[in-house]
């Protein structure tokens, strides 16, 4: 025989209000209205073997003590939360666990610092494709076909896509952005550039340059040593002094060698610069009239200055990373420091 609907209720409203955690309230209410033998349940389950007259007030007391119940569960169950969370629920509160995070790449990171340093000086940025026609990478550039860049030695060249290779340097988009631009302008492209290189701690296949150039009317050494300046003392500091000295590069004339105060001793000499002082980090020189016409500038109206950096060279410095080959390793314990 069933207990009675209004002892059952009485019953349940006592445990509810004693109850004093979740599972407690859940193991209650699955007692009252589990579908197996919940005892609510059974009672509303048996109505069908009663006589038309019992049925009708049997089900409206079951009805009415099964919502009075759910009512006392809703009431108590708020209660609970509220003393759990002193009030305040936190609705945005994210209760999935936080994925781990992933980190910068240090290049990534080193190119992010110039590419704001350098749209404050008013340059654009500019993409390059890595997968580059010889005339872009050589020709437009006044290299050569006997020049030694182009062996198959220094070059990845594409087997299935005669005339394409790998580009070897960020100069490449130079002609391309005259091209699309026109002048005056003032472009960067970092991008990542390759090379047969047989890879060891200072050598790689994969490495990352930042090149930059100005188109203008009267563009001479002096905007470039002030360009190149200014980026040196935003990477090393204030004190930090640009040499140049010339260097033969077939896309400039004239062409340098660019060098900065060595970040370790100061000037003073070390083994990190073999005693002289300064680090090498970037060629530079004033554009090729070569170049320019290729990039449907006249020569004659127009000048223009170039400049590139290693910048996987400058992470190196920046960061004290001595194995150039940890860059592309994939290695989360070299990532997970920056
Ligand atoms: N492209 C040259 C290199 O890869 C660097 C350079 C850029 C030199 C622009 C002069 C002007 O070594």
């Amino acid at each position: 025989m069933h207990k009675n609907i209004g002892t059952i209720q009485s019953e349940a409203i006592e445990q509810i209000h004693k109850a004093c955690t979740m599972p407690e309230l859940d193991t209650i209410e699955l007692s009252l209205f589990g579908r197996k033998h919940g005892m609510l349940s059974e009672i509303l389950k048996g109505l069908k073997d009663l006589d038309v007259a019992a049925r009708k007030v049997q089900g409206e007391l079951a009805n009415d003590a099964k919502g009075a119940i759910q009512s006392e569960l809703d009431e108590r169950r708020a209660e609970l939360i509220e003393q759990e969370t002193g009030g305040d629920i936190d609705v945005t509160e994210c209760l999935i666990p936080p994925l781990p995070r992933g980190t910068l790449h240090p290049i990534t990171l080193i190119s992010d610092e110039l590419e704001d340093m350098f749209s404050g000086m008013g340059f654009r940025v500019y993409d390059g494709p890595e997968i580059e026609t010889e005339y872009y990478n050589f020709e437009a550039l006044n290299i050569g076909v006997d020049h030694p860049a182009r062996d198959m030695q220094d070059t990845f060249y594409i087997k299935d896509l005669p005339g394409r290779l790998m580009r070897t340097h960020t100069s490449s988009s130079q002609v391309r952005a005259m091209r699309e631009f026109g002048a005056p302008l003032a472009v960067i492209v970092p991008g990542r550039c390759f090379r047969n290189e047989a890879t060891d701690a200072r050598h790689e296949h994969t490495f990352f340059q930042l090149e930059g150039f100005v188109v203008g009317s009267d563009i001479s050494f002096a905007h470039l040593k002030g360009i190149l300046e200014a980026t040196a003392r935003h990477l090393y500091g204030s004190d930090t002094q640009v040499r140049l000295r010339p260097k033969y590069y077939p896309f400039v004339e004239p062409g340098v060698n660019g060098e900065v105060t060595c970040l370790l001793c100061r000037g003073s000499g070390c083994r990190l610069c073999k005693s002289t002082g300064f680090l090498e980090i970037f060629g530079a020189g004033r554009i090729h009239p070569h170049v320019l016409r290729e990039g449907g500038l006249d020569p004659k109206k127009w000048s223009g200055l170039a400049f590139g950096f290693g910048l996987t060279r400058l992470a190196m410095l920046k960061y004290g990373i001595d194995d150039v080959r940890l860059f592309e390793s994939g290695d989360l314990a070299f990532l997970k420091q920056f």
